[in-house]
């Protein structure tokens, strides 16, 4: 015979906002095997939470060899860049409700760069490329007495590719990176466009010259990937665009 109090757990249970979830997910260990595999995981989940948050409870409750990078858990450091059901996205900023949860959720490592172990790539030529492009205000012989002075509107120009925060969604997703990971990418001419449109800065030629490298921006098929991944929406493409146009014109 039911009772009141075995009512309001039934009631309880009953708005319980948990569901049961797959995690498919992508594992390598190089001490353990050449070979990745898949491995699935289930998981009580409120689809309101984060596919970041479904990687914490099999890390800290399931598995803790589960290996992935992550810091700021609000899309800003961009850490956490991976593959999620086949397309690249930060796992902090993707709610499990939103990539239909009724289906194992695959998560997998970023294309085109090495795997470490499980969902940790080899970033380093990812930042390679964006060293290379001189990422920072280059000015010679015009020390200001105070600060640099510029328009609303030549700050527009670039505003933005400011918003890049080097999560390599669009590098990762590009399928001309993927084909040898020679090629420049996408993420490091935003971050040449950031630069060689702001009108205080002084080595746009230098920039436009690295990237007429046979692996620079000429390489680009316009292929839109980059775009579709960037997590921040930036319109990279577009970006790549301006800068194949400065490079015809010289005028920036
Ligand atoms: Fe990430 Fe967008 Fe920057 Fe590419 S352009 S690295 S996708 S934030
Ligand atoms: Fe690659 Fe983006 Fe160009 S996906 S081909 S860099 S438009
Ligand atoms: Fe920082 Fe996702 S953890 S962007």
């Amino acid at each position: 015979m039911a009772t009141p109090v075995m009512d309001k757990v039934e009631a309880e249970s009953a708005a319980s906002p948990y569901i049961t979830v797959t995690f498919r997910v992508r594992r390598f260990n190089p001490e353990v095997s050449a070979e990745a595999t898949w491995e699935d995981f289930q998981l009580e989940i409120d689809p309101k939470e984060r596919v970041l948050d479904g990687l914490h409870k099999i890390k800290w409750d399931l598995d803790g060899t589960l290996t992935f990078r992550r810091s700021c858990a609000h899309g800003i450091c961009g850490s956490d860049a991976m593959r999620i059901n086949g397309r690249n996205r930060l796992a902090c900023k993707t709610l499990i409700k939103d990539i239909n949860p009724e289906k194992p959720i695959t998560v997998e490592p970023i294309k085109g760069l090495t795997v470490l172990k499980d969902l940790v790539v080899d970033m380093e030529p990812f930042f390679q490329a964006y060293r290379d492009v001189m990422p920072f205000l280059v000015t010679t012989g015009n020390e200001p007495t105070r600060e640099r002075l510029q328009s609303a509107e030549d700050r527009e120009r670039f505003d933005d590719t400011t918003k890049c925060i080097l999560c390599a969604a669009c590098t990762s997703s590009c399928p001309v990176f993927w084909n040898d990971g020679q090629y420049f990418g996408p993420a490091a001419i935003v971050n040449a466009h950031r630069f060689i449109f702001d009108s205080r800065d002084e080595a746009g030629e230098q920039r436009l010259e690295i990237l007429n490298d046979k692996d620079g921006v000429w390489r680009c098929r316009t292929t839109f990937n980059c775009t579709d991944a960037c997590p921040r929406g930036i319109e990279v493409t577009k970006a790549i665009q301006e800068v194949k146009r400065a490079l015809i014109t010289r005028r920036f």
